[in-house]
């Protein structure tokens, strides 16, 4: 354990061991892996309880690109080259159009390191590396999880070790990172959070396959749905295509993955390669407001989800942890509360600015293509929309922009 937990005495009335720290992250993704590191850089004493094994946690695949605005974050607190691994993204992103090429790049005119295409896998196997070599406290298989007295000066987080001792750790504050089944949100009392959820009603069956990744991340719309193909390593490749959502992924047979992508991607001579993984999922939208409840502080997705579309999810919950550590950090060296109490505020600017080019964009890209989906209206819509990205410059520096993660001004 590390020496920043104080081990204080057994509990007479329950056999539980005792400690205290500042913060208890709960949950070891992206986004408390990221609260804990800052931490621990800004010399706060943390403690990370996730409820997986540190195996399943480095294996778990999902989203690829940092983007501009995380990159910098990063390297503003001296971790860029530690955590960031994959290539760096020249920032060309294709959006291939009835088989036709637009190559639209994501550069903004402004200064500093750009993109990374890396898998978040990687990025969490990096982070917690890390954190551990710094010294960080990090519990894997924290079974039973529970937050108590949110509301008043010391919370109290208690949680079953993988051998079955009890444990109570004191804190000043809580950080909600376990994602969208978490306890964290469920441990507000109800009432206080107000849930804005929309489903799109729209299915991806997203597969990974040891085949050549793309020159560029390539968005595709057809008449028989969206497909896109992203980079996932130097021999491996995501693909997503559009599908009922209630489709199962036993109904996807190989070669009806790959002849659909040919025909999406408008790529007769698309190389093919085995399938390791296979899912559907349904794209949707949810924010809780506010992002905290007394001393829980919710960050990434145990406060929002994005549908994946502009590759926001992931870098939200970046910012969120860096608001968040900013705050703790200076509440606790200079009394300082301002970051406090405004985090929720200034997080849900951000996330509903998201939101908005997310949605734009899963609209834009869906609607454009199936037309049996949203009617020949809205594919005329969505094709003029197209249309101004590929030939206004204004249009595509407005994209570029939303795409790095803008500076909202304060
Ligand atoms: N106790 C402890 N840990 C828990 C609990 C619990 N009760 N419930 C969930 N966890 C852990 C999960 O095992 C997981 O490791 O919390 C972590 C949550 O991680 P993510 O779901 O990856 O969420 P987050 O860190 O917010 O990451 C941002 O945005 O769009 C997405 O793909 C993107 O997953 C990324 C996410």
């Amino acid at each position: 354990m590390a020496d920043n937990v104080r081990e204080l005495r057994k509990s007479p009335e329950a056999s539980e061991q005792r400690e205290s720290t500042t913060v208890v992250v709960v949950g070891a993704g992206p986004a408390g892996l990221t609260v804990a590191n800052l931490l621990r850089r800004s010399g706060i004493d943390c403690v990370v309880l996730e409820r997986r094994s540190r195996e399943y946690v480095a294996q778990r695949q999902r989203a690829g690109i940092v983007e501009t605005r995380a990159v910098r974050m990063f390297d503003s607190w001296g971790l860029a080259d530690r955590v960031l691994g994959g290539v760096p993204y020249d920032g060309i992103l294709e959006f291939r159009v009835d088989g036709e090429r637009h190559l639209v790049t994501d550069d903004d005119g402004s200064e500093g390191p750009s993109a990374r295409l890396c898998p978040q896998q990687v990025l969490v196997q990096k982070l917690t590396a890390a954190y551990l070599a710094d010294g960080g406290d990090l519990r894997f298989e924290a079974a039973d999880v529970s937050l108590h007295d949110l509301a008043g000066d010391r919370p109290t987080v208690r949680y079953r070790t993988a051998d079955g001792t009890l444990r109570a750790i004191s804190c000043a504050f809580v950080a909600g990172c376990d994602g969208d089944h978490g306890i964290s949100r469920a441990a507000v009392p109800d009432g206080v959070l107000t849930a804005h959820a929309f489903d799109h009603g729209i299915g991806w069956l997203t597969v990974l396959a040891d085949a050549p990744p793309p020159a560029h991340p390539l968005l595709a719309v057809s008449p028989q749905g969206f497909a896109a193909h992203f980079p996932r390593g130097p021999h491996t490749s995501r693909y997503y295509l559009q599908c009922p959502p209630d489709d199962q992924p036993d109904a996807w047979s190989d070669s009806r993955v790959w002849d659909a992508l040919r025909a999406r991607l408008g790529d007769p001579a698309l190389t093919p390669g085995p399938i390791t993984d296979r899912e559907i999922f349904r794209l949707r939208s949810l924010v809780h407001d506010p992002m905290q409840y007394g001393r829980l502080f919710l960050v990434g997705d145990a406060a929002h989800i994005v549908s994946p579309m502009g590759g926001k999810g992931m870098n939200l919950a970046l910012y969120d942890a860096d608001l968040l550590a900013r705050a703790v950090r200076d509440f606790v060296s200079d009394h300082d509360e301002t970051g406090l109490r405004t985090y929720s505020q200034r997080c849900l600017r951000r996330v509903w600015n998201d939101q908005e080019f997310s949605h734009w964009l899963t609209r834009t890209l869906h609607d454009a293509g199936d037309d049996t989906h949203t009617g020949p209206f809205h594919r005329s819509l969505a094709r003029a929309r197209l249309d101004r990205l590929f030939t206004s410059p204004a249009a595509a520096r407005g994209f570029a922009e939303l795409m790095t993660g803008p500076d909202l001004a304060e």
